[in-house]
C-alpha cells in the first residue's frame, strides 16, 4: 500500500424524510442566502423542491434558483449561475439532484470566487484557491458527486468534456433520502448503477498491493450487483435503493482508492462519447467498461483474473486463466443486458461512431497516454473504441 491522506468531510445525513432537515443543516452551516442549483423538472415535479423552499423558508434563510440543469452540463449554465450567484450576495449553493446538477454548482462555487474565467479551473491553467460552501440533496445516486473533489463540465465550443479536482469543493453536507430515487426511470438507476461500479473499477485494477482495500472494493461490488437485480424487479424496494446509494458515496468518495494508484482510463475514453453523443454517461461506460477490459486483459491480467473470481463468481475449476477471465467479462456484459443497457457504442449512439473524432479529441484533453493499470497510447485507445462497437 502506497502512503496516502484520506480526507472526506462530507456529512452524509442519510434516510427516511432527511430532506425536510436541509434548512436546518443550512442554517447551522452559516448560509445567509444560497442558491438553489436544480434540474429539468423531476425535482418540481416530485415536490421536493417545494419541500427545500419550505424548510429554507422555515428557518428565514432567503434563496434564489438556477433550474433547468441538463445532463452532460454546459459551460454557458455555469457562467449564468456564477453572475447570479455574485449579484445577489449568496454564501452557500444548495445542489438538489445529480452529478449534472452537483458538478454545475461546484463549477459555480469556484468560479464565483474568482475573478477570471471559471473554465481556467478546468483547462488546468489555474488551480482553485477557494470556493463557496456547497450543500447537496441528492435524487439519483451515481455520479458520486454529493462527496466527491471532482467536477465535469462540458464546454459547449468544440465539445470539450473535462474535470476538475480539489478538496475545495467537497460538499460540506449530502442529504440521502433513498426514498426520493423512487422516482427514477429504470434507465437512469441502471446508468447510475453503471457508473458507481465504474468508480471502482478505476480504483480497483491498479498495481498497487492492498489487500483491505480489494477486499472491502469487492464487497462493495458484488452488493451494488446484488441490489441492482433486487430492484429489476423491485425497483420499490427500500432496502436495495438505500444500498445502491450509499454504494454511490463510497465508490467514490476516495475510500475505494487509498494507497493505490487510480486509473481513469475507461472514464477519459467514455467522457468522448457522452461529450459528442450527449448520451447518459453510466450508458457509455457499460460499452466502453467491458472493452477497455479485454483489452488490458491481454497485457496485464492479474487483477482481472481477480474480478472475475471474487466479483464475477468465475468457478477457477479446469480453466485456464484467459477462460476465466473472458468468461467474467461476458458475465458483467450480460449484467449490464440485464438491467436493459447496451454494450455496443454503435447501437447506444444509433449509428458509425466517429472513433477519429473522438481520438483527436481525447489526445486534446489527456494528452498522448492515459491509466496506470495498463498505460494507453491513443492506437491502444482506438482499439479500445473498436472492441465496444
Ligand atoms: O433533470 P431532471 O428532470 O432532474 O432529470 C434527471 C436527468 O434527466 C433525472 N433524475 C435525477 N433524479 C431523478 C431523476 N428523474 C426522476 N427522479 C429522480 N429522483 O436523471 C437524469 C440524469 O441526471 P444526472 O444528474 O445527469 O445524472 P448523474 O448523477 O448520472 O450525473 C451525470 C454527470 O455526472 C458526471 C457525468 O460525466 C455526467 O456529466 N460525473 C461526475 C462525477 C463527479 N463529479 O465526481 C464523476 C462521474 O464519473 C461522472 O463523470
Ligand atoms: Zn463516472
Amino acid at each position: 500500500m502506497d502512503n496516502f491522506k484520506f480526507y472526506s468531510p462530507t456529512k452524509f445525513i442519510f434516510g427516511k424524510g432527511t430532506q425536510k432537515e436541509v434548512g436546518k443543516t443550512l442554517s447551522n452551516y452559516g448560509a445567509v442566502k444560497v442558491l438553489i442549483v436544480y434540474g429539468g423538472g423531476s425535482a418540481e415535479k416530485s415536490g421536493l423542491i417545494q419541500q427545500v423552499t419550505e424548510s429554507l423558508n422555515n428557518e428565514k434563510i432567503p434563496y434564489c434558483t438556477l433550474k433547468g440543469i441538463k445532463p452532460n452540463p454546459t459551460d454557458d449554465r455555469v457562467y449564468e449561475g456564477i453572475s447570479l450567484a455574485i449579484e445577489e450576495g449568496v454564501n452557500f449553493i444548495l445542489a438538489v439532484g445529480g452529478g449534472s446538477v452537483i458538478d454545475t454548482a461546484k463549477a459555480i462555487a469556484v468560479g464565483a470566487v474568482y475573478s477570471g474565467d471559471f473554465w481556467d479551473f478546468f483547462v488546468h491553467k489555474e488551480n482553485p484557491m477557494a470556493a463557496l460552501p456547497i450543500g447537496v440533496v441528492l435524487t439519483i445516486p451515481a455520479a458520486g458527486s454529493e462527496g466527491s473533489a471532482s467536477a465535469v463540465i462540458t464546454k459547449i465550443e468544440g465539445l470539450q468534456k473535462v474535470s476538475i479536482g480539489t478538496d475545495l469543493i467537497r460538499p460540506r453536507f449530502a442529504i440521502m433520502n433513498p426514498e426520493l430515487t423512487m422516482t427514477l426511470p429504470d434507465f437512469q438507476t441502471a446508468c447510475g448503477i453503471t457508473d458507481m461500479l465504474c468508480h471502482i473499477f478505476e480504483r480497483y485494477f491498479s498495481n498497487t498491493p492492498a489487500q483491505l482495500v480489494n477486499a472491502y472494493s469487492e464487497a462493495i461490488m458484488r452488493d451494488i450487483m446484488d441490489q441492482a437485480v433486487t430492484l429489476t424487479v423491485q425497483p420499490d424496494n427500500y432496502d436495495a435503493r438505500a444500498d445502491i446509494m450509499w454504494a454511490g458515496a463510497l465508490a467514490h468518495n476516495g475510500l475505494c482508492g487509498v494507497g493505490k494508484e487510480e486509473d481513469w482510463a475507461t472514464h477519459r475514453i467514455e467522457h468522448e462519447v457522452s461529450a459528442i453523443y450527449d448520451v447518459a454517461h453510466g450508458a457509455g461506460l457499460a460499452c466502453i467498461e467491458p472493452a477497455w477490459l479485454k483489452f488490458v486483459s491481454k497485457k496485464n491480467p492479474d487483477m482481472v483474473w481477480r474480478f472475475a473470481i471474487n466479483v464475477m463468481s468465475v468457478s477457477p475449476a479446469g480453466k485456464t486463466a484467459d477462460e476465466i477471465m473472458d468468461e467474467g467479462i461476458e458475465l458483467l456484459k450480460d449484467f449490464y443486458h440485464g438491467l436493459g443497457l447496451t454494450t455496443s457504442l454503435r447501437e447506444l449512439v444509433g449509428k458509425e461512431p466517429d472513433i477519429d473524432a473522438m481520438i483527436k479529441s481525447l489526445e486534446r484533453n489527456v494528452g498522448p497516454l492515459l491509466g496506470s493499470y495498463v498505460p494507453l497510447t491513443m492506437d491502444d485507445c482506438r482499439e479500445i473504441y473498436k472492441l465496444a462497437l
